[in-house]
């Protein structure tokens, strides 16, 4: 069976570099956009260039260096928007003009001050004003999974007729549920005539946690382009995860799915953004955090030394990371501890030595709770040299 194509549409120096404390500079821009170039992102979202003559410099640069990805400028639904975008990336051949405009009810009358009838006016001048001056055009409806269904198909309907190539649905808020999205998607895609000829998006904030699943369960009923950040930065909770988006695909190969970005360059990529945003990666963030392939339990411990399969469902290698890392601690397995030394050229340990450790090792982390590899080889060096344990035992319990 042939596998479906999804295009990864980056957004991490636009609606990444949006969020408090993310701004970047011109040259940290380029570099993250050759990074993900260099992966074979589909699209780089480089900037909103009617926001700054600091944001218009940033994306034309972008355009002027990145090699591959087709590079895309933000704009809003006016003419003046779009000239300013245009000003960007003219002269690049694989350019996107990506124009949004709100379409739920509170946005429409609370921030735009527009009737439905202006807002699809708007979206009919706009996109087809765009088209005269740009190879690809996207449609964005802001708040569209907070906005009234038959409304949205309309506005589906006037984008398409009016020449956007892509169209894409935001969860601005983050609001939407997994299942809600996959029927909401479905619907539309069923609605609207000629949507089939059109790559349909999602872009999807994380204010309760389910961007990623969000854009899965898109995916599922027929979208085609996922928009998503490195590290999963953005406004409020972020956006989607790229790297989660990106290793879901690759690691869940019965859903046939392909994308053209290379796993192996995330760990760097994580870690450059995070360096160069200041956003520390927590250590349990799913396939770039340092606890991905680090296994301190026993029971984990074992398992892996067995057969790496029972407990990491991706390698190290294949996000780029180092190598799974037995982490010597309060939990570990005399399993572990047994590896460790092996690995440490402690090779003609035996069973009673081992266990003599073990027990000297488990005894002291009682006491200290952050004893780790340099206690554990202290401790074997006294077995090996044959100190007494019943010291080792009457010392730590007149200490407690
Ligand atoms: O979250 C949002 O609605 C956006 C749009 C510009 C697509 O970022
Ligand atoms: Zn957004």
């Amino acid at each position: 069976m042939s596998k479906t194509k999804i295009d990864i549409f980056d957004t991490t120096l636009r609606d990444g570099e949006q969020c408090p404390g993310a701004s970047m500079t011109i040259d940290e821009k380029l570099l993250i956009a050759e990074g993900l170039d260099e992966a074979g992102v589909d699209i780089i979202e480089a900037g909103f260039p009617a926001s700054s003559p600091t944001d218009l410099n940033a994306v034309r640069q972008i355009a002027l260096n990145v090699k591959n990805s087709r590079v895309c400028g933000l704009s809003r639904c006016t003419i003046s928007d779009i000239d300013r975008a245009y000003d960007a990336l003219k002269g690049r051949d694989n350019a996107r003009l990506h124009l949004f405009i709100s379409t739920s009810p509170l946005h429409m009358e609370h921030k735009l001050g527009k009737t439905p009838e202006q807002v699809i006016e708007a979206i009919n001048e706009c996109v087809s004003y765009a088209k005269n001056r740009f190879p690809e055009v996207q449609w964005s409806c802001e708040d569209g999974t907070r906005s009234d269904p038959e409304f949205l198909y309309r506005c589906f309907d006037t984008a398409i007729k009016a020449g956007a190539d892509i169209v894409n649905i935001a969860d601005t808020v983050g609001y939407i549920l997994p299942h809600e999205m996959s029927a909401l998607v479905k619907d539309i895609l069923t609605n609207v005539d000629n949507i089939d000829q059109k790559v349909f998006s999602v872009h999807c904030h994380n204010d309760l946690g389910n961007a990623v699943a969000n854009s899965m369960a898109s995916i599922g009923v027929g979208a085609r382009q996922v928009e998503c950040t490195i590290n999963g930065i953005g406004e409020r909770a972020g956006n989607a995860s790229l790297e989660e988006l990106v290793m879901t695909m690759k690691v869940r190969k019965d859903l046939d799915l392909e994308c053209n970005f290379d796993g192996t360059k995330l760990s760097a990529l994580s870690k450059m953004v995070s360096s160069i945003t200041g956003f520390v990666v927590p250590p349990n963030k799913a396939i770039v955090g340092s606890n991905v392939f680090a296994h301190e339990s026993g029971i984990h411990q074992h398992g892996v030394l067995q057969h790496r399969g029972t407990y990491e469902i991706m390698a190290p290698e294949d996000v780029g990371a180092e190598e799974s890392k037995i982490v010597i601690g309060k939990h570990s397995g005399k399993h572990a501890i047994f590896y460790f030394l092996h690995s440490r050229g402690y090779k003609d340990i035996t069973v009673n030595q081992l266990d003599d450790i073990f027990m000297r090792f488990k005894m002291g982390v009682e006491i200290d709770k952050n004893l780790g590899e340099a206690a554990l080889l202290k401790i074997t060096n006294e077995v090996l040299a044959g100190e007494d344990v019943m010291e080792i035992k009457k010392k730590s319990v007149s200490q407690s």
